[in-house]
C-alpha cells in the first residue's frame, strides 16, 4: 500500500527504493515500509530526489532524533546537517576508510542519511560492508569468544590534532578532539534491536582495544577482524548522481568513501539518526 518498490542490489546488503518522493510529507505507512527495507537490507538507496537541507532534516526526523556532530560543525542554520565536501585541491576525503559512524560516542547513532549535492564526473563511490554477514561467516568458536568481549571506542586518533581529519579542516569545519574525546565501551557483537541479527561491532577508525586487553594484545585479533570484515562477499558499492541518497544502518554496516577523483569537487549533506531516548 505504500507504493514503494524495493530492489536488492547485492548478495549481502543493499537495496534501491523507488516510487517515493522524499521531499514531501510521507505517510506513516510509507515511513514504516522504508524502515522495514532499512533494517532488512542494512543500506538503502534512493535516486533522483531533490531535497533542501530542511527537507532532509524532516525526512531524518521520521526515524529518530538527529545527532549534532561533536567535531564537525553543521550548517549555520541547521546544525544537524553536516556538509561533507572535498574541494578539487584537497588531497584527503572525509570518511575515506572503513568505519561506522559515531561508534566513538556513548550512545552511537543508528543510521546516517547522505544526500548528494554535487558529484565528480567519475569516481567518488561509497562502499558498504555488512558486519552481520561478516559475523555469520566466522567459525562458531570465534563467534562465541567475541560474544563475550567488549571493545573500547574513541575519536581520539581520527580527530587528533595531527590525525587524518586534520587535513580536511579547511573544507569542512572540523575541530580536533584533543582532551575532549571520551572512551566508550561497546559489545564486540551487537544484537540488532529490531531484527535480533548479530553483527560485529568494531571498526578500524574508532576501535582502540579490547576491554581488559592492552593495545598490543588487541591488535592481532582486531587486525584479523578488520581484514575479514571487508571481504568482497560482504560488500556493495554505490555510484552517486546528484539527488541520490544512501541511508545506512550504523549498527551493522561499515562504509568507505572512495578517494579516486582528485581535482574534482564532491559535496554531500549528511544527517545522522540517534536512537530514541530510553
Ligand atoms: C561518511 O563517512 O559519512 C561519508 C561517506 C561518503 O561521503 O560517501
Amino acid at each position: 500500500m505504500s507504493g514503494i518498490t524495493v530492489r536488492q542490489v547485492a548478495g549481502a546488503l543493499g537495496a534501491e527504493i523507488s516510487g517515493v518522493d522524499l521531499s514531501g510529507t510521507l505517510s506513516d505507512e510509507t515511513v514504516a515500509a522504508i524502515r522495514r527495507a532499512f533494517v532488512e537490507h542494512q543500506v538503502i538507496f534512493f535516486c533522483d530526489q531533490s531535497l533542501t537541507p530542511a527537507q532532509q532534516l524532516a525526512f531524518g526526523r521520521r526515524f529518530g532524533p538527529l545527532n549534532i556532530h561533536p567535531y564537525v560543525a553543521g550548517m549555520d542554520d541547521h546544525p544537524e546537517v553536516m556538509e561533507i565536501i572535498k574541494e578539487p585541491s584537497d588531497k584527503l576525503n572525509f570518511g575515506g576508510g572503513w568505519h561506522s559512524d559515531m561508534s566513538f560516542l556513548e550512545t552511537p547513532s543508528i543510521g546516517s542519511i547522505l544526500y548528494a549535492v554535487q558529484v565528480p564526473e567519475f569516481g567518488g563511490d561509497t562502499l558498504f560492508a555488512s558486519q552481520a554477514a561478516a559475523f555469520e561467516a566466522l567459525s562458531p568458536g570465534l563467534r562465541k569468544t567475541l560474544e563475550g568481549l567488549n571493545a573500547i571506542h574513541s575519536a581520539e586518533r581520527e580527530y587528533a590534532p595531527t590525525g587524518p581529519s586534520a587535513q580536511k579542516r579547511e573544507s569542512m569545519k572540523i575541530s580536533d578532539a584533543e582532551g575532549m574525546a571520551g572512551r566508550f565501551t561497546h559489545p564486540m557483537v551487537k544484537v540488532h534491536p529490531e531484527t535480533g541479527r548479530k553483527a560485529l561491532y568494531v571498526n578500524p577508525a574508532f576501535t582502540m582495544n579490547i576491554e581488559g586487553w592492552s593495545r598490543r594484545e588487541s591488535k592481532p585479533l582486531l587486525d584479523y577482524l578488520f581484514q575479514h570484515s571487508k571481504q568482497e562477499a560482504f560488500t556493495c558499492r554505490f555510484s552517486w548522481r546528484p539527488g541520490s541518497i544512501a541511508f545506512w544502518d550504523n549498527r551493522s554496516v561499515w562504509h568507505y568513501a572512495l578517494n579516486d577523483y582528485h581535482g574534482q569537487r564532491r559535496h554531500m549533506r549528511r544527517v545522522t539518526v540517534d536512537p530514541l531516548p530510553v
